[in-house]
């Protein structure tokens, strides 16, 4: 039991819960969620135990990425309500012991921002704050890089005669942080948040801010509208300069959490990115997890895969760094119905996935539902999309001659939208939501799965969050103890020791809908170490053996 050292902070010890402002509650009654909405559920996060809230973006927006466009990065969406009533969530989250977290969206604005209008201007002082290129003596773009969000990643602008970069949708014009005026009113504008307040920052898409010099063609392009050109612009050589100067101009003054969505950022490279000693981020979302989930619909759980993925993130930043552990957030479709069994193990794949995250080393975060076991959304038509993304693909789709039967089942299970259906907290009408029209409809199975019924049931997924977060509060070695795989090659358990100055912990979890025989060798269990588990008579049993999709945590 070699535990290494990790040096205490708080946002270690933190469990952080993700919101996603339009869909988490309306306190209004118009059907889209806002800020009075989430003072008003304040007390049911204090209750269910996080630390931490995430708000995605809570800015002034067109709306076209749903908030990751901004158009005023000092300012608050009209929808949500106003500065007052930000100043108030943060004032009521801190008397209950909650920190915020704003994202932070800084590789690109909104084409409706006031920078933008003005770089727009030829001649103006901010045209270099964007990125602008002639287009080719062919009449093409500039070059053939394609978009994240389908289609090329050139806008033309026929107000200046020039084309602008987008690496998402054409509503958010990348920023070019080869400007040193542009970086700097960046700065300006995270400290003036800083100063406010807030607690840190989830930094978004920042493995891209840096291009390819030259802009230079792909060299194969393939089909291009349907592969990003990832290699031009994610995790370029040199971007660890602009993350030097952002942290060094920011975040280095102020005791916050910040944690950088990383794209393209490897384990080989992650220390860098978050070393203890580098002055740089406090953790990423690493990607090479997402790759898990497959690209095109759902690819169930492939568990060897996921152990392995985990497992050299967890021994890579040993003792370096800090992983952020995460399942779900408003990106992906819902894990219970991507990796679970929602028809007949729903509550007990919930919470079988659930345990096996969340007692890793790093800060588990929660997105809005998780803890709930809220699942995909029943499509049944293409209209019912919401998303930019969805759209985009959509018409592409349609171009290259998919029929509307292929689109939709491909949709119905990789669709960002699944997990951006309103938070289930009644049986009753729109789920306790909204007393409007939800913008997005609600899941029909709120009339069985809601917060209000769960609260009331010991064996609910609510409840089994409570209990993990709970001992994770309790326990140190469940936050700093050192990790190590049991039962490496099982192809039904995700199984793991924490340790920690001679405290050992297993966590066991059998990811299938068999039952599982064992061995567990000098991770076996003494009598009486039972912690926590998803069947009711759990501590009774012998840890050799799990039902289908059970999972238990021992004290060894
Ligand atoms: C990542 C965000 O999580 C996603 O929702 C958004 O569409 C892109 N970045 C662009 O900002």
């Amino acid at each position: 039991m070699n535990a290494v050292a990790h040096t205490q902070r708080w946002w270690k010890e933190a469990v952080v819960y993700q919101i996603y402002p339009r869909s988490f509650m309306d306190g209004n009654g118009d059907g889209t969620g806002d800020l009075p909405g989430i003072i008003e559920q304040l007390d049911y996060l204090k209750d269910l135990g996080v630390d931490v809230l995430w708000l995605c973006p809570i800015f002034p927006s067109p709306n076209d990425d749903n908030g990751y466009d901004i158009a005023d990065y000092q300012g608050i969406l009209s929808d949500f309500g106003t500065m007052a009533d930000f100043d108030n969530l943060l004032e009521q989250a801190h008397d209950r012991g909650l920190r915020v977290l704003l994202d932070l969206v800084v590789n690109h604005s909104s084409d409706e921002h006031a920078w933008f209008q003005e770089a727009r201007q030829p001649g103006s002082d901010k045209r270099d704050w964007y990125i602008w290129r002639d287009g080719k003596p062919n009449g093409e773009p500039p070059n053939n890089w394609a978009s994240i969000f389908s289609g090329p990643a050139w806008e033309y602008d026929d107000l200046s005669g020039q084309y602008y970069l987008h690496l998402f949708s054409r509503k958010q014009p990348d920023l070019n942080w080869e400007n040193a005026e542009m970086r700097e009113a960046v700065y300006r504008m995270v400290r003036w948040w800083l100063d406010k307040g807030v607690d840190g920052f989830r930094i978004d898409a920042i493995t891209h801010i840096r291009k390819e010099p030259g802009f230079p063609d792909l060299p194969n392009p393939k089909n291009l509208s349907a592969v990003p050109s990832h290699e031009m612009h994610r995790n370029k050589d040199g971007i660890l300069n602009y993350i030097s100067e952002l942290c060094a101009e920011t975040f280095a003054h102020y005791d916050v959490m910040t944690v950088g969505e990383a794209n393209g950022v490897t384990i080989e490279q992650a220390p860098d990115w978050v070393g203890e000693d580098q002055g740089r981020f406090n953790m990423l979302f690493q990607f090479e997890q997402l790759k898990l989930w497959g690209t095109e619909g759902n690819d169930g759980l492939d568990l060897a895969k996921l152990k392995s993925t985990l497992t050299r993130w967890q021994k890579g930043l040993e003792g370096q760094g800090w992983n952020a552990l995460f399942v779900e957030n408003h990106d992906i479709p819902r894990i219970t119905s991507t990796w679970g069994n929602t028809e007949h193990y729903w509550r007990e794949s919930a919470t079988a996935i659930a345990l096996m995250y969340f007692m890793m080393q790093g800060t588990p975060f929660i997105y809005q539902g998780q803890e709930l076991g809220m699942t995909n959304h029943p499509f049944t038509s293409l209209d019912q999309f919401d998303d930019v993304a969805a759209r985009n693909l959509i018409k592409e789709w349609r171009a290259d001659g998919r029929s509307d039967a292929d689109m939709l089942a491909d949709l119905q299970s990789s669709s960002r939208d699944n997990a951006r259906t309103p938070m289930q907290w009644t049986r009753h009408t729109n789920a306790g939501f909204t007393i409007g029209r939800p913008w997005l409809a609600v899941n029909p199975n709120h009339q069985w799965l809601n917060a209000a019924d769960q609260a009331d049931d010991p064996a609910s997924v609510l409840n089994f969050y409570k209990a993990m977060i709970r001992l994770r509060r309790a326990e140190p070695t469940l936050v700093y103890g050192q990790y190590d795989l049991v039962l490496d090659d099982d192809p039904q358990v995700y199984a793991y020791t924490r340790s920690l100055e001679g405290e050992q912990f297993l966590v066991l979890c059998n990811l299938s809908d068999d039952a599982w025989q064992g061995e567990l060798g000098a991770a076996t269990p003494a009598e009486n170490g039972f912690c926590l588990g998803n069947y009711a008579d759990a501590a009774a049993q012998p840890a050799i053996e799990l039902r289908p999709w059970e999972a238990r945590l021992y004290r060894l």
